[in-house]
C-alpha cells in the first residue's frame, strides 16, 4: 500500500517523508517545487535508502492525481501542498484561497471516487487565532484572523464534510511552532528568501549572516515580557504524521489534533538556549510589537497522547541542535 505525500519536498512533508519510509511504507511524492528545491529529493533518496518516487505537478491538477492513483496502490493522503505565509495571505489573499482550496477539494474528490480510505491535513494551530484560551485544545473555537488561517479553517471543513458522506477517515493536523530538522543534517527548512520566524533568525544570527535579533516586544504580560510559543521538533511532528495515518478512528470521521509539546518557551529563553548549543553570542535588539502576534500559545495534547498514541519526544536544545547542524551544512561560509 502507498501513501501520496503532497508538498512531500517541502519542510514538514520531507521529513514526514522520512518517517513513512523507515516504517516500510511506500511513498509517492507530489510537488510542484514551487517552495522547494530539487536537492531536497536526493537527500531524501539517500536518507531513506529508496527509489523514492517522485511526480512534478500541482496538488490541484487532477489529471496527475488520476494518473499517480491509477498507476500506484494509493490507500491514504498526506496533503502538505499549501501556501503558507500569513503576511502574504493578507496581500494576496485570492491567491490563498485559489490555491490551498482547489488542492484539497480536487485530492478529496479523487479520495472519494477512488475509495482511498485516509487523508491527513497539514492543518495549523493559526485556525485558533487570538481566540485561544491556554493551553488551546482541539475545542477550542476557531477564530483565524489572516486569510491563510481562513483557508486551513476551510480546508478542515471541507474533509469533515467529505468524510461524513463517505468511508473516508480523515485527520486533521493542527502544528503549533515546528523547527528543527532531521538530526543528520541532510534536510531541514530552507526558507525561499529572508526567514521571518524566531529560529531560523536566531540561527543566523548566530551564523553571523545577520548581525542581530530584533525581538518583537518584550512589554508583554508574561514573566520576561517576551512572547510564548510551543516549539515542535520537525521529526516529532513527522512522527504525529505516521500515528494520525495509523490511527483507527473509523470511517466517516474526522478528528482534529493538536501537534504541540504542551511546553510553552519565551523569546528569551529560546535565545539563551540558542547561544548555549551553539556556542555563540546572539546579539539582541528589542523592537516594537510585530503587528498580530498572539502574546502566549501553547497546545493541549493529550487528545493525540489518548487517540493516537503519540507525544513528543524531543525537547528544545534538540530542536536547536539538529537546526544548527543543518544549517552549518547547508552553509560553506562557516569551518
Ligand atoms: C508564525 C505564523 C504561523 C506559523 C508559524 C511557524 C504568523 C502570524 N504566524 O507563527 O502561521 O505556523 O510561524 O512557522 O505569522 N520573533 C521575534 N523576532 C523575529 C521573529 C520572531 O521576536 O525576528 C517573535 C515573534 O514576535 C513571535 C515569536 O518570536 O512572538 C515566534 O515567531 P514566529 O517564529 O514567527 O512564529 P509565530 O508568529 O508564532
Amino acid at each position: 500500500m502507498t501513501t501520496l505525500v503532497t508538498g512531500g519536498a517541502g519542510y514538514v512533508g520531507s521529513h514526514t517523508v522520512v518517517a513513512l519510509c523507515a516504517t516500510g511504507r511506500e511513498v509517492v511524492i507530489l510537488d510542484d517545487f514551487s517552495n522547494a528545491k530539487h536537492g531536497v529529493v536526493d537527500a531524501l533518496r539517500a536518507l531513506t535508502r529508496t527509489q523514492l518516487d517522485v511526480v512534478e505537478a500541482d496538488a490541484a491538477d487532477r489529471v496527475a492525481i488520476d494518473q499517480i492513483c491509477r498507476s500506484r496502490n494509493i490507500d491514504s493522503i498526506i496533503h502538505f501542498a499549501a501556501h503558507k505565509s500569513v503576511p502574504e495571505s493578507i496581500l494576496e489573499p485570492l491567491r490563498y484561497y485559489r490555491n490551498n482550496l482547489a488542492s484539497t477539494l480536487t485530492l478529496a474528490e479523487a479520495a472519494l471516487e477512488r475509495g482511498i480510505a485516509r487523508f491527513v491535513l497539514s492543518s495549523s494551530a493559526v485556525v485558533y487565532g487570538k481566540a485561544a484560551e491556554l493551553p488551546v485544545t482541539e475545542t477550542s473555537p476557531l477564530a483565524p484572523e489572516s486569510p491563510y488561517g481562513a483557508t486551513k479553517q476551510m480546508c478542515e471543513r471541507i474533509l469533515a464534510d467529505a468524510s461524513a458522506d463517505s468511508r473516508l477517515q480523515s485527520v486533521l493536523l493542527r502544528y503549533f511552532n515546528p523547527v528543527g530538522a532531521h538530526p543528520s543534517g541532510d534536510i531541514g527548512e530552507i526558507p525561499l528568501g529572508e526567514p521571518q520566524n524566531l529560529v531560523p533568525v536566531v540561527m543566523e544570527v548566530a551564523l553571523g549572516t545577520r548581525s542581530k535579533l530584533q525581538i518583537f516586544g518584550d512589554d508583554y504580560n508574561t514573566p520576561d515580557g517576551t512572547t510564548i510559543r510551543d516549539y515542535i521538533h520537525v521529526m516529532d511532528l513527522a512522527e504525529g504524521h505516521v500515528a494520525a495515518l495509523e490511527a483507527n478512528l473509523g470511517s466517516h470521521s474526522s478528528r482534529a489534533f493538536n501537534l504541540g509539546t504542551g511546553v510553552g518557551t519565551s523569546v528569551h529563553e529560546v535565545v539563551r538556549a540558542a547561544s548555549e548549543v551553539t556556542q555563540r553570542e546572539i546579539p539582541f535588539d528589542v523592537v516594537g510589537r510585530r503587528p498580530g502576534d498572539l502574546s502566549e500559545s501553547w497546545a493541549d495534547c493529550r487528545r493525540a497522547a489518548t487517540e493516537l498514541g503519540w507525544s513528543a519526544q524531543r525537547e528544545l536544545k534538540q530542536m536547536l541542535g539538529d537546526h544548527w547542524r543543518f544549517l552549518r551544512r547547508q552553509s560553506r561560509r562557516v569551518p
